[in-house]
């Protein structure tokens, strides 16, 4: 039975013990896209995780949703990453990067030019985007035609060959929580006609395309994925969970990735029992490493890893714990997240949570 904080290898990857960093959205780079210089603390105050996945990062410019979120297509971007990345791994840590395109999840002022986001129905969505002025409604999208497509696919794995070339580990497929490749999958955003709409295997085309141009830049060793089956954040109501993910989980199976990462449940949305009882159904189609995500504690995960996932991904937990693998290896209490500091702005509520000790030695210096 494995622990918590056994090593092991997902594809290509070594990790040091199975609590791995999810990825996390903080709308703290330039606006350009370049990581800001505090990411690279940030990430490695966070190194004693068995892998950090870093925070969605656009592939391109339409990929993009929210304010200040970083960018990987181009030299700057690879140049500030490789910092990330080098001070991780001096620190002995792992870190892959997970490759974003919004897709519907965005507003015309983020967008070039001006332009309507990108989509595969002109469906808007009911959810919103954070922009310069606050938060805004998600604009009404283009539907794709299907000769973008293939070009969106290119843009997956030239990222993919960036991220590599900034000294990432591998990466993660954002496929998941109602962005661009979770909006071809379910049905209530897709309506298209053509061969990336309709039945469940044109649902999945475009993921498994992404997949495996990916896989044939960087290696299937380095290529994971994250998917939602049961996730309804950002407007997604798929009425065909169970076909869909049967089909895109054994599909990823056969494809040896590194990993398949689910997002099990999404921060203040409840999930009924049905839909933990289908996640686990769902489980038995993918023969490889499963990264268990969502409201996991202490118990749960290590309960989780007993009955067969890779590792657990936290996420709120690891923001205010940046030496989370060690408080829960010594049973040491957790610090809460400060909510009011998640998303832009600076160190505070970012880079400036204490470790344990460091917390106890300033609680200690300031009573004496
Ligand atoms: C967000 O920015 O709110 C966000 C980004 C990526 C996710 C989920 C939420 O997968």
């Amino acid at each position: 039975m494995t622990t918590l904080f056994e090593k092991g290898a997902l594809g290509d990857i070594a990790v040091k013990n199975r609590i791995f960093m999810a990825p996390l959205t903080r709308n703290r780079a330039h606006p350009d896209g370049t990581p800001h210089e505090m990411a690279i603390k940030y990430y490695k105050q966070r190194a004693s995780a068995g892998l950090i996945v870093a925070e969605a990062t656009q592939i391109s410019p339409e990929g993009k949703g929210y304010v200040n979120t970083p960018g990987i297509y181009n030299e700057k971007h690879v140049e500030a990453w490789r910092k990330v990345t080098d001070s991780v791994h001096e620190t002995g840590g792992k870190i892959v990067l997970q490759l974003w395109h919004v897709g519907r999840i965005s507003h015309t002022s983020l967008q070039p030019n001006g332009g309507q986001p990108l989509a595969p129905s002109d469906i808007r969505a009911s959810a919103d985007t954070f922009t310069e002025s606050g938060v805004e409604m998600a604009s009404t999208p283009r539907a794709l035609l299907t000769d973008e497509i293939g070009q969106i696919v290119d843009q997956y794995a030239h990222a993919a060959k960036l991220a590599i070339s900034a000294g990432f580990d591998g990466v993660e497929v954002h496929a998941a929580n109602g962005y661009l490749l979770n909006q071809f999958i379910a049905t209530n955003t897709n309506h298209r006609d053509d061969q990336y709409g309709g039945n469940v295997a044109n649902r999945a085309r475009f993921l498994l395309e992404v997949v495996d141009a990916v896989s044939a830049e960087i290696g299937a060793g380095k290529t994971g994925v994250r998917l939602s089956p049961t996730g309804t954040f950002n407007d997604v109501h798929d009425e065909q969970v169970e076909e869909n993910y049967t089909y895109i989980y054994s599909e990823l199976s056969k494809r040896r990735i590194a990993f398949l990462h689910v997002a099990e449940k999404f921060p203040g949305i409840a999930v009924p029992d049905a839909g933990l009882d289908l996640l686990a159904q769902l489980r038995n189609e993918f023969d490889g490493a499963y990264i268990a995500n969502g409201d996991y504690g202490r118990e749960s995960a290590t309960e989780s890893v007993k009955a067969g996932a890779f590792a657990v991904a936290f996420g709120r937990p690891f923001i205010a714990n940046p030496d989370l693998p060690e408080r829960l290896e010594l049973g040491l209490p957790l610090a809460d997240v400060n909510e009011d500091r998640l998303y832009g702005g600076d160190e505070t509520g970012y880079s400036d949570y204490l470790r344990f000790e460091d917390n106890e030695r300033q609680i200690a210096g300031v009573t004496q």
